[in-house]
C-alpha cells in the first residue's frame, strides 16, 4: 500500500502499440536496463528496449524514468509515480526506486501484463499521482534449500515474485545437518559428501561458485540483495560427515537425513576450525560481493555458554575482516557483539540485547513469520511448534511493538523464513510462501497508519489471479475472495 495516492478517477492511460519507454539521454546502463524491463514488461513480445530521450518533453504515449535528485527524501528506495492520460512518469532518486516504481506501475495495469505472449493485450491503468517511500530497509524471505535442495532455475522464479511485492532480501540457508549446498573449493567434500544428503534420503545438490553467483546477480537485477547463511557452530552435521576432523572426537557421524536437528557441533576449543570457518566466509564472499553474511547460530545445546558466546565473537571478527556486516539468529545476541552486527529475532531469545546496545534487529517472529508453519489444521505441507498461521495472523502484527524493548528505530526490518523439512518441489515452497509473503512484504513496506487487516483482506484477492499468472503455486486462503 503506498504512502500516498491520488486517483484522477475520469482519466487513465492506455498502453498501445506506439507506446514507448523512455530513459534520460544520460542515463546509466543500470537505468536503461530497467527501461528495458519495463520496455519488456508493456511489449507482447520479448527483447523490448527502451530508448533515450534527446532532449525536450517525452511525447505522447510514453512512459519515462527520471533519475531525480530532488526526490532524496523518498530515500533510495522510494518513488513518485504519475499516470495521466498521455504519460507515465517515474522518478527517484536511485535506481532502486525507479525499479519499485515499475513494480507499482505494473500493479496499476490489469493482470493481462502479466502474460507477456497475450495476443492483443489492453493495458489500461489509472491516472494517479503516487507518493511512496518504505517503512523498513529490510524486507526478506528466506529459502531453506539445506532440508531440501531448490534449484537456482527455481530459486530465480522466487526472486521475480518476490520483486512484484518489492521484497528486497533473499536469505539463502546454505547449510544445515542435512546438506551442505554451497561449493567451496578449498574443502571440496563439503559438497562432494555433504551436498549429497537431503532430508528423507534424496539425492541433495549444491549450487557451483558461479551458480551461486548467477543467483546472486540475477536477484541484484530485480533490486534484491541475496544473503548467505551458514549456520554455525551447531545445525553442521553435514560439513561434520564430510570433515571428522572438525569435531573434537575426530569420528565422522552418521549422515542426519531425518526433521529434527543433529546435536553435534563443531570443535569450537580447537584453533584449527577457525580456518575452516575463515576459508568458508571468505571463499562465500569473493564468489558474489556480499553485504552482510549469515553464521547462523541457533539452537545450539551441546556447549557451555562461554564456549558458544567465545564461538560467536571470534567469528564476529573473521566475517567483519572479510568485509561483510555479521548477522545470526537471536541466540548470539548474548555473546559480546558490535552493535553493527544484525540480530534476527525468531523464537523466544535474547534479541532484545542487540537493542539495548544500540544495534539492528531483523523480525521473524516464528508464530506470525514462519512460513513454514502450516495455515490450519488441514495443510498437508509444514509444520506446527510455532502455531498455525493464516493470513490474518501473519498479517497482524507490528514490528515496532512485538517485542518490549525493541521500538522501530532498532528494527531494520522484516523477514519470512520458510524452513524446508517438508517441502521437496518449487510448488510446495510457493503453497507456503503465498499468499503469506505478501502478509510481510507489506509490514516492510507500508506505513503503520495504513495497517489495516480487512483492507488487506480485500486488496489481496486480486493477487491470485496474477499469482495464477504467473505459475505461482499459491494457496487460496479461506476468507478472501479469490475470484477477481
Ligand atoms: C531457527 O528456526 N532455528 C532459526
Amino acid at each position: 500500500m503506498p504512502s500516498t495516492i491520488d486517483v484522477s478517477p475520469a482519466d487513465s492511460f492506455l498502453v498501445t502499440p506506439r507506446t514507448a519507454v523512455y530513459v534520460d539521454s544520460a542515463a546509466s546502463a543500470e537505468v536503461e536496463a530497467i527501461g528495458d524491463y519495463a520496455a519488456n514488461m508493456i511489449a507482447s513480445r520479448s527483447g523490448a528496449k527502451s530508448q533515450r530521450l534527446a532532449g525536450g518533453a517525452a511525447p505522447d504515449s510514453s512512459i519515462t524514468l527520471t533519475l531525480d535528485p530532488s526526490l532524496a527524501t523518498l530515500g533510495d528506495e522510494g518513488y513518485d509515480l504519475t499516470i495521466t492520460r498521455t504519460r507515465v512518469r517515474i522518478a527517484s532518486a536511485a535506481p532502486a526506486g525507479l525499479f519499485h516504481g515499475v513494480q507499482t506501475f505494473r500493479q496499476l495495469l490489469p493482470v493481462a501484463v502479466e502474460h507477456p505472449s497475450a495476443y492483443q493485450r489492453r493495458l489500461i491503468a489509472p491516472a494517479v499521482h503516487v507518493a511512496d517511500s518504505p517503512r523498513f530497509a529490510w524486507r526478506g524471505a528466506m529459502l531453506d534449500v539445506a532440508r531440501h535442495f531448490l534449484g537456482p532455475d527455481d530459486v530465480k522464479h522466487f526472486i521475480d515474485v518476490m520483486a512484484l511485492y518489492k521484497l528486497n532480501r533473499l536469505h539463502l540457508h546454505l547449510s544445515d545437518d542435512q546438506g551442505w549446498r554451497i561449493e567451496i573449493k578449498s574443502w571440496p567434500k563439503l559438497t562432494e559428501v555433504g551436498g549429497q544428503t537431503e532430508i528423507g534420503g534424496g539425492a541433495g545438490g549444491f549450487y557451483t561458485q558461479a551458480q551461486y553467483a548467477d543467483i546472486v546477480a540475477y536477484a541484484r537485477s530485480r533490486y534484491i540483495t541475496v544473503v548467505p547463511e551458514i549456520d554455525m557452530p551447531g545445525h553442521i552435521n553435514a560439513a561434520l560427515v564430510a570433515y571428522p576432523d572438525l569435531r573434537c572426537n575426530h569420528t565422522a557421524p552418521e549422515p542426519f537425513t531425518r526433521i529434527g536437528g543433529a546435536s553435534n557441533t563443531l570443535c569450537v576449543t580447537n584453533d584449527s576450525i577457525y580456518q575452516f570457518v575463515g576459508d568458508v566466509v571468505r571463499e562465500i564472499a569473493a564468489a558474489a560481493p556480499t553485504p552482510y553474511f549469515h553464521i547462523g547460530g541457533d539452537e545450539v545445546r551441546s556447549l557451555t555458554k562461554e564456549q558458544y558466546r567465545g564461538f560467536i565473537e571470534r567469528v564476529e571478527s573473521i566475517v567483519t575482516a572479510a568485509g561483510p556486516r555479521m548477522i545470526g539468529w537471536g541466540e548470539i545476541a548474548p555473546a559480546n557483539i558490535h552493535p553493527s552486527t544484525i540480530v534476527q529475532h525468531w523464537n523466544k531469545d535474547s534479541t532484545v540485547l542487540q537493542a539495548e546496545r544500540g544495534g539492528k534487529v531483523i523480525l521473524s517472529p516464528g508464530p506470525h513469520a514462519y512460513m513454514d508453519m502450516k495455515y490450519d489444521s488441514t495443510t498437508a505441507l509444514g509444520l506446527k511448534w510455532a502455531g498455525f498461521i493464516n493470513l490474518k495472523t501473519a498479517y497482524d502484527w507490528d514490528p515496532a511493538t512485538l517485542i518490549p524493548g525493541i521500538g522501530e528505530q532498532s528494527v531494520l526490518g522484516v523477514e519470512g523464513p520458510l524452513w524446508a523439512e517438508t517441502v521437496m518441489t518449487r510448488q510446495d515452497y510457493e503453497y507456503l510462501a503465498f499468499p503469506r509473503l505478501t502478509a510481510i512484504a507489506e509490514l516492510g513496506w507500508s506505513s503503520a497508519r495504513h495497517h489495516d487487516w480487512e483492507n488487506f483482506r480485500r486488496r489481496i484477492g486480486a493477487q491470485g489471479t496474477r499469482l495464477a499468472a504467473l505459475g505461482v503455486n499459491f494457496a487460496r486462503v479461506p476468507g478472501v475472495d479469490w475470484s477477481w
